[in-house]
Order: C-alpha cells, then structure tokens, then sequence
C-alpha cells in the first residue's frame, strides 16, 4: 500500500481576472489534502478506482468512453505513459469540500495520476502531470486559466500570469490565513461563464473592473515582498469589492468578509470562483481566535487556519 496526495489551494488575489489574463497570486493549503492509496490487485482484475466518499467504483478501460472525470484523468494518464491499465485498485478521499473554489478538483486528478503511475511503475515530471491535470480541469471550468493545477501540483505559492509564465513566489513574513467556508457549492463553471457574458455585453466597462483587479494584485505583491501587511489587507477588500462589482460573490460571503473584517481582520476576500464556497482573512497571531469566531458565528460551515510562507 502506498499513499499519493495533493493539497488545496486558495487565490489571494486575482481570481477571475486571471482568466482574461490579468497575474493572480495563489498558495496551496498543506495541510487539507485529496488522498490517493494504492493496493495491489490480482493478476487480470484490470484497474479498478474506489472513491471513497461518493462510494462509487469504476473500472478503467482504455477502449470504453466513460463520462466521468476520474476514468477520464486514468485514461489520461495511461495514454501519456503509453501503457495498459495495471491490475491494480486505487482508493480515492478527500478533505477538501468540492465546488468551493478550493481546488477539489485538481487535487484529486493530481493525487489519482501519481498514484496511478507509480502503478505503472513509471514518475511523472510535475510539468507533464500539471499538463494532464489541465486537460481535465477544462472539463469542470469550461475555460479554466490553469491556475488551480498549477499551484496545486507544484505546492508552493505562485504568481501566476499564464500557463506558460509563473513563478513561486514569496512573502517576507508567513501570512497567517482564516479560511471561511459558506458551505455553499458553487460550479465555478458558472460563475466564469457570467463574467464572460457580462464581458461581451460591455467590453469597455469589464475590461476596466479586470485592470483594477490587475492593480491590486501588483500593488499586492510589492506588499508583501516588504512584509507591508497592512497595505496587503486593504488591497485584499479592494480586490473582494471588485469580485462584488463583477458579481460573482454572494450574500454569504459578503457576510463572513464583513464579520471577519470586524473581528480585526487585515484583510478580507472571497477565493476562487465565488457565489458560495470560501473566503479568506489575513489576520495576525492577535486577531486570529477571534476572526475565527467571528466568522462561525456569521454563519461558516468550516474554518481553517493556514500559514503561507
Ligand atoms: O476553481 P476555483 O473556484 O478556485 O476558481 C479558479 C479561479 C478562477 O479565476 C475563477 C477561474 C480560473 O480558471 O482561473
């Protein structure tokens, strides 16, 4: 038996912008993780995948078009190694709630492929792994940036500015991370997709919203790099009221940005593609136990706590 795994992510600034090819900065969460287990199966069972949580089992057949993500990244894998479904059975589990703009999705293609091809007996680069997750990623978002697979199967924060252009990138002190779940699912598909429409209808007007969205993301990383923690925080709500402008965050999470903002919050926005899901605070080792209350008394399902660095 042999344990994969693939952390989740949240964008600290940038999201949605980031599709139209704005910089976005963005920090895996080490500890809330997608897991892949392995068990060797018996000679002519073919491969078999067992996800734990929804409790459905497939069996992968390179021939047979499935529609499902997690047979599609196996077959994936498989035609990129060149290679037959092993005898084997691979266990998938997740802490990460999915369609919450935390990064389910990646994590587990990510966690299933290294598992898979250790199967096989074979590595694979993080570059060929971060193209194959993308391909699957386009299945959920639609027209996905390619920021989630990144940060997700390199593990480190990046500034990212396209799939060909990102680069790890450092704070000069830990950011201490409140991370706010509404519990509220949200496909981020849907949500790209109604910025897109809003985009078409006034181009002009959107292109403006998505060059402020760009600003704040640079001024914020010059922030950080000083150490500026509290000009990274104002440039957080900036960037949350921007997301409001472009509607794609929600009751909920206006709510759990404002609570964790009173409880002394730095800093407060939603994360990924909005409508539900999560939101972060940026708060120092003073403000934390109380943003964390503050945000469960506003109404989140789940907090967590992260350290970026
Ligand atoms: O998967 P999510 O919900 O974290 O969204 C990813 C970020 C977006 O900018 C909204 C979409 C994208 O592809 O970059």
């Amino acid at each position: 038996m042999s344990i994969y795994s693939a952390p989740a992510k949240i964008i600290l600034y940038g999201e949605h912008a980031v599709v139209y090819g704005t910089a976005a900065i963005a920090a895996p969460i080490p500890d809330l993780r997608a897991f892949a287990i392995t068990r060797s199966g018996e000679a002519g069972q073919g491969l078999v995948i067992r996800a734990i949580d929804s409790g459905h089992e497939l069996s992968v057949d390179l021939a047979a078009e499935v529609d499902d993500a997690l047979v599609e990244m196996a077959q994936r894998v498989l035609r990129h190694l060149n290679v037959e479904p092993p005898d084997a059975l691979i266990e998938l589990r997740s802490d990460i709630p999915i369609a919450s703009g935390l990064g389910s999705g990646a994590a587990i293609s990510t966690a299933l492929a290294r598992a898979l091809a250790a199967c096989c007996g074979q590595t694979l680069s993080r570059e060929e792994l971060n193209g194959l997750v993308y391909a699957l990623e386009r299945r959920h978002h639609g027209t996905p940036s390619g920021i989630d697979n990144t940060v997700v199967v390199y593990e480190t924060p990046i500034l990212f500015r396209n799939r060909e252009d990102f680069e790890p990138f450092r704070a000069r002190t830990p950011l201490r991370i409140v991370i706010g779940d509404t519990g509220i699912h949200a496909p981020t598909k849907e949500s790209v997709g109604d910025v897109r429409r809003l985009y078409n209808a006034d181009p002009q007007g959107i292109e403006r919203k998505l060059r402020a969205i760009g600003v704040c993301v640079e001024s914020a990383r010059r922030a950080l790099e000083i150490g500026d923690l509290v000009s990274a925080g104002h440039l957080m709500v900036e960037n949350h009221m921007v997301l409001r402008e472009l509607t794609v965050s929600s009751i909920e999470l206006d709510r759990l940005v404002e609570a964790a903002l009173g409880a002394g919050a730095l800093g407060a926005k939603m994360s990924g593609g909005g409508r539900g899901g999560n939101m972060i605070a940026l708060v120092t080792a003073e403000t934390e136990e109380g943003v964390r209350a503050a945000l469960e008394e506003a109404g989140a399902v789940r907090v967590w706590v992260t350290e970026v660095r």
